[in-house]
């Protein structure tokens, strides 16, 4: 199924039941879910038949970083399972992007490939420890406009980040956007947090949310209130 919704919601559980247990309560007209690391390592590809198979759009949220071809081999794996989207860190260089993106075109697959610019958990001084003295928000523009100039079609970020990744990089490049807090949920772990709205008016163009949707008595009426705030569905 195609939707339009820019929402995208983290499926962060451990095992496929759990996952399949919160997909079964969520309208894949209304919203695209997204399978991360620890999901994907207990469950394999499985998760993402079953999720294909409720008629789900797909991000495979493995954020890829190795060496040209072993990465461009990965993304093509993903991409042939019929993947919506796929990443991969911006940090693995010119080279890997361009290889990753030359292999989706080789074989004519249309699976968006976005990169991670710096992690929303490292600060100034966590960069500092691997040698990148630039402060943090040019190294971010850097790796963005990198990610782009590879022919990456857009970047993980902040949404504090997306207003200046627009400028640089155009509206077109997807600015696919964690840490969103609709304004009727709690924080948690999340340190810089902006509402739906806010984060799409800065220039996001997608939206993942996690545990204001999973952790809510009634996901769909939690997607409704984001839906309601944003204007759309
Ligand atoms: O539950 P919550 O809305 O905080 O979930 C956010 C999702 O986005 C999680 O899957 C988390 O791993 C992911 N994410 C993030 N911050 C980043 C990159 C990814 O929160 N910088």
């Amino acid at each position: 199924m195609v939707t339009d919704s820019p929402i995208i919601i983290a499926l962060d559980y451990p095992s496929l039941d759990a996952a399949l247990c919160m997909a079964d309560q969520l309208d894949p007209a209304r919203c695209r879910v997204k399978v991360g690391k620890e999901l994907f390592t207990r469950s394999g590809p499985a998760v993402l038949e079953a999720l294909h198979g409720r008629g789900f759009e797909v991000f495979l949220d493995l954020k890829f970083h190795d060496i040209p071809n072993t990465v461009a081999s990965a993304v093509q794996a993903a991409a042939e399972q019929g993947l919506w989207m796929v990443n991969v860190h911006a940090s693995g260089g010119r080279q890997m992007m361009e290889a990753a993106v030359q292999r989706l075109e080789q074989h004519r697959l249309t699976t968006h490939l976005i990169a991670v610019t710096v992690l929303t958990s490292m600060q100034a001084t966590d960069l500092a420890d691997v040698g990148i003295s630039a402060p943090l928000a040019e190294h971010v523009e850097r790796l963005a406009q990198l990610a782009k100039q590879s022919g990456m079609h857009g970047v993980v970020c902040s949404a504090q980040e997306s207003a200046r990744i627009k400028a640089l990089c155009g509206d077109s490049f997807l600015k696919v956007t964690p840490g969103i807090r609709p304004s009727f949920s709690v924080a948690n772990d999340q340190q810089r947090i902006m509402t739906p709205s806010q984060a799409m008016q800065a220039g996001s163009t997608h939206l993942v949310i996690g545990r204001p949707v999973t952790q809510s008595e009634d996901p769909m009426l939690a997607l409704q209130a984001i839906e309601a705030e944003l204007g759309v569905g």
